[in-house]
């Protein structure tokens, strides 16, 4: 392949910034042209293609967000959208296409694949809700700000004595939460995986008055329900006055982790070789911290599974 082309899609996620430099880098050193489409399938779609050279991909290894924009375009599920997208690349002489986005990305992925026109997929989403990686590129950055932000509730909630219900995003996942409550060591957390008792948390919250507790923190992923409406059922049940905190958006920005840009340098560049390689509808991935690659359809034909081990620890060390 002589020229190829990068776009990210769905929900923006750390790191993402990482990975286009990596493919474009690893592009160049197999002397391969680059094109950055800009704004996912909408820019595909639109013919929104530019150029990438080496000096294009300086200082953005750092920021958040995705140089080449993102969005959501729900016309991609139709053939017709699809093979005006081909008919684009294929004008500019573009042989391949590296998807960067999470399942629903990859399905667009595929579907260009199966009409002819070679693609492979990294995972990008916060969320890391893609099926066969452990890692998304992005989780581990926000992760790490959901953790900040937790602490800095802590604090006020030991000082006033406040119960808090942390709402965090994820989708229909739950490993943000679950990590997040890990990580922060929350009273109580609750994952879609999972059913709750909200007996069992209002236990948990009495246990731990008795022993002289100042303050609690329970996460709700948001595919379990709002955290507004966790709080009313729990005020039912104790009486007492709940804060609600949903952390949003501020979890889909800052600067990447050390971590994702190091899982975004090495998936970026695995996805190039795939393409040189001729291994086309394939997505890259993170099994053992070893770059494994696999099958797109993998990716969203199987449900991806929280490790609830990791469920039960959290139940256990917040006893
Ligand atoms: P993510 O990639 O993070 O899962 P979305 O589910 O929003 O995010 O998907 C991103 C984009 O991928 C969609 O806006 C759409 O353009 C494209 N897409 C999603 N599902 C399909 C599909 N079945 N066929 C083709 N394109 C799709
Ligand atoms: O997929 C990433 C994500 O941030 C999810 O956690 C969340 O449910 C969704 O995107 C929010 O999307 P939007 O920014 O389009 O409201």
């Amino acid at each position: 392949m002589k020229k190829i082309a990068v776009l990210t899609s769905g929900g923006d996620a750390p790191g993402m910034n990482a990975a286009i430099r990596a493919v474009v880098r690893k592009a160049r050193f197999h002397d391969m042209d680059v094109v950055g489409v800009y704004h996912g399938f909408e820019g595909l779609y639109k013919g929104h293609f530019e150029l990438l050279d080496l000096g294009s991909v300086g200082g953005i290894i750092q920021r958040g967000g995705t140089m080449l924009y993102s969005a959501r375009f729900p016309e991609f599920k139709e053939d017709e959208y699809q093979l005006k997208a081909i008919e684009n690349l294929t004008a500019q002489g573009i042989e391949g296409l590296v998807v960067i986005g999470g399942d629903g990305s990859y399905r667009g992925a595929m579907q260009l694949t199966e009409k002819g026109f070679p693609c492979v997929g990294i995972p990008g989403t916060i969320d890391n809700d893609v099926s066969g990686t452990e890692y998304t590129i992005g989780f581990d950055s926000a992760l790490n700000t959901v953790v900040e932000c937790i602490d800095k509730i802590r604090d006020t909630a030991t000082s006033h004595e406040n119960t808090f219900v942390i709402e965090v995003m994820g989708r229909d996942a739950g490993d943000i939460a679950l990590w997040a409550g890990l990580a922060a060591g929350a009273e109580s957390v609750l994952i879609p995986e999972e059913s709750y008792d909200i007996d069992e948390i209002v236990a948990r919250l009495e246990r731990g008055a008795t022993r002289g507790k100042r303050h609690s923190i329970i996460i709700v992923a948001e595919g379990v329900m709002a955290g507004s409406e966790l709080a009313k059922k729990l005020e039912e049940k104790t009486g007492v006055k709940i804060r609600v905190s949903v952390l949003g958006h501020i979890q889909r920005g800052g600067a990447p982790t050390a971590r994702d840009r190091v899982i975004a340098g090495r998936l970026g560049a695995r996805a190039v070789e795939l393409l040189i390689e001729g291994q086309i509808g394939r997505a890259v991935g993170i099994r053992n911290h070893k770059i494994v690659d696999y099958e797109l359809r993998e990716a969203y034909e199987n449900n991806h599974q929280a490790d609830i081990s990791l469920y039960t620890l959290s139940k256990e060390l917040s006893i």
